[in-house]
């Protein structure tokens, strides 16, 4: 069995330094290709991927997010200016909403279902990810997560020694910006929830040149700008993605980068955020340019199913609106988006956040819908319908929103359905109803707490049962 490399005293509750300390940027391992004490989590071995897939632009996709910056601000770091020189400068790219939890969900699912808030969600297993389309089509995939303590981590957070400063602890790590451990078909499925893995895998996989196709890159707290500032994330840019640009392991002529914000960071306008797309698949031509094209976290997707002509999600992914295809992706797979660019009139109000329905919103609660299963997507091909999918509940056959809190009523997918791989192997937990916290802060399994209050949270998850009963589409 693999062993946990724990770093320092992991506290449950933790309090934790944050941004107002100022802080200066230390590399957390000697380079990228490096495993650190720092990141916590010892490497299960290199993955495994079957055959390269090839693709019609490109063969491998990887998609890194920073969080919550200006579009000015980033335009004015040199680091980013000089990485515009040798990539392709998105500026009409947008994220979908606010906070950063459903944008992150958006990005692998296809919606954030109402969603609005960093909380604990799950969502169930016959809702279906880009893993679904990614595996139907035998591409391997992987989401390397910054300081998550091990493969298939499922807490709401962890926190360690704080490496920055060498005092005491900090939380480099949470799940709300982890999308796909937020699926059960993901997390639920042994195979699959070992594929989200931590930093030190990432330098173990590039050293044996075995990185996915397909790959969503979280660094933490601090690498990612959440607690700090965007020079802090360019000084890590300096000592992680820009050396791996060099690196064929990594960055190859048939590789594309996603470098992107998860949100922008003024709600009161609209939600525009400062993406770069790298890497050797950009065609020569297009470095060092601007296309303006209208994207959004669901081009990530549709973009990625015209590649490898995947079925797709149904959901945002196929939204006509939402869903450009990158041009020189569209171009080499035949697809024709929809015509907006620039600040047209015609880009909807990204920036609306809370009052749109959906089960992970408390307030305007209806229960999951299955796919629009009549979209043809950007690959070509029909919906991908999970086993178990409730086909006849869709958005046209929907109750009214229901507020569960004026009912008195927890949010029923905020229940920690349990699931964990503390030693690689799943085990379920007692399910622990909680908005916020499950499972956050502990090394190696769950808080003990919440094991006392099961018994009265599965009287309430029961009673929601009822009353949501057909969100329970399984
Ligand atoms: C871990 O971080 C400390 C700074 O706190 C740094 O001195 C050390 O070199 C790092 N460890 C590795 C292996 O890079
Ligand atoms: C947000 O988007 C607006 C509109 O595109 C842009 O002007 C601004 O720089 C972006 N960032 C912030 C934080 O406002
Ligand atoms: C660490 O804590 C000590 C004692 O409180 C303090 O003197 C020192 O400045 C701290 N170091 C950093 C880098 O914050
Ligand atoms: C996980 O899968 C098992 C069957 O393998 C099933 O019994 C259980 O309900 C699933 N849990 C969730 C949260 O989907
Ligand atoms: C990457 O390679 C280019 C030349 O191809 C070189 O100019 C640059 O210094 C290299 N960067 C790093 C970080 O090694
Ligand atoms: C891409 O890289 C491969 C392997 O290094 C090489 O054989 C091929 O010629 C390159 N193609 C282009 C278009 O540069
Ligand atoms: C969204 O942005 C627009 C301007 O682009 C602004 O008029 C509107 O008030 C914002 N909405 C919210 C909810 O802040
Ligand atoms: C597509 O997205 C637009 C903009 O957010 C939205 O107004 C529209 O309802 C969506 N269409 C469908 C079919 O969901
Ligand atoms: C895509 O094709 C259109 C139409 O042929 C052309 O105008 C445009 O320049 C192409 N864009 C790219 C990025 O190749
Ligand atoms: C839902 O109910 C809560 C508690 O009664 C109330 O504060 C909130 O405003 C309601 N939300 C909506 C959208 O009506
Ligand atoms: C390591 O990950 C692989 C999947 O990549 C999995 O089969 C194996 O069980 C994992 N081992 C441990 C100890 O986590
Ligand atoms: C981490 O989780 C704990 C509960 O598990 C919570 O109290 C704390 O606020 C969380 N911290 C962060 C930074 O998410």
């Amino acid at each position: 069995m693999r062993s946990l490399l724990l770093v320092g005293t992991v506290v449950a509750f933790a309090s934790t330094a944050y941004a107002a300390i100022a802080q200066s940027f230390v590399p957390p391992a000697a380079s990228p290709e490096s495993s650190s004490a720092n990141y916590t989590g010892q490497t299960n071995g290199t993955i495994s991927n079957g055959p390269v897939v090839q693709g019609k632009s490109f063969d491998r996709f990887i998609q890194i997010w920073i969080e919550n910056t200006d579009f000015a601000t980033a335009a004015s770091s040199p680091v980013f200016q000089s990485l515009s020189k040798q990539g392709l400068l998105l500026d009409s790219f947008y994220a979908l909403t606010h906070p950063s939890e459903p944008n992150y969900i958006a990005a692998v699912g296809g919606d954030f279902f109402g969603s609005a808030d960093d909380d604990f969600y799950h969502i169930p297993q016959n809702i279906s990810s880009v893993v679904d389309l990614l595996e139907a089509k035998n591409i391997s995939w992987a989401s390397y997560q910054e300081n998550m303590p091990y493969d298939g981590f499922t807490g709401f957070n962890f926190t360690e020694k704080d490496y920055l400063t060498g005092n005491g602890t900090y939380t480099y790590y949470v799940r709300k910006h982890n999308g796909l451990i937020i699926f059960d078909s993901v997390t639920n499925v042994t195979d699959r929830a070992l594929r989200v893995r931590n930093f030190n895998d990432f330098a173990n996989d590039v050293k044996a040149d075995v990185i996915p196709q397909w790959n969503f890159i979280t660094p933490n707290l601090v690498n990612d700008g959440h607690d700090t500032t965007i020079d802090f994330v360019g000084d890590w840019l300096n000592f992680w993605l820009i050396p791996l640009l060099n690196e064929t392991k990594f960055n190859n002529n048939r590789t594309i980068i996603l470098l992107t914000f998860d949100e922008n960071e003024t709600y009161t306008i609209n939600n525009r955020i400062y993406t770069l797309v790298l890497g050797g698949g950009v065609p020569e031509k297009l470095r060092g340019t601007t296309d303006s094209t209208f994207y959004t976290h669901y081009s990530a997707l549709s973009s990625v199913e015209a590649n490898w002509g995947l079925q797709s999600l149904g959901r945002g992914d196929t939204n006509a609106t939402l869903n450009n295809v990158f041009e020189f992706v569209a171009n080499a797979t035949g697809w024709k988006n929809n015509g907006i660019s620039g600040n047209s009139s015609s880009i909807p109000l990204l920036n609306i956040t809370g009052t749109i329905p959906g089960p992970l919103n408390v307030q305007f609660y209806t229960p999951f819908t299955a796919p629009n299963t009549s979209a043809v997507g950007a690959g070509g091909q029909g919906v991908f319908a999970a086993q178990g999918l409730n086909t006849s509940l869709t958005a046209a056959s929907l109750p009214a929103p229901a507020n569960l809190t004026a009912q008195g009523q927890a949010n029923p997918w905020g229940v920690d359905p349990g699931i964990n791989y503390a030693n690689g192997t799943k085990v379920i937990e007692s399910p622990t109803a909680s908005s916020t916290a499950p499972g956050g802060g502990g090394g190696g399994g769950k808080n003990a707490a919440i094991g006392a209050r099961a018994g009265a949270e599965a009287a309430l998850f029961v009673g929601l049962g009822i009353i949501c009963g057909v969100a329970m589409v399984f």
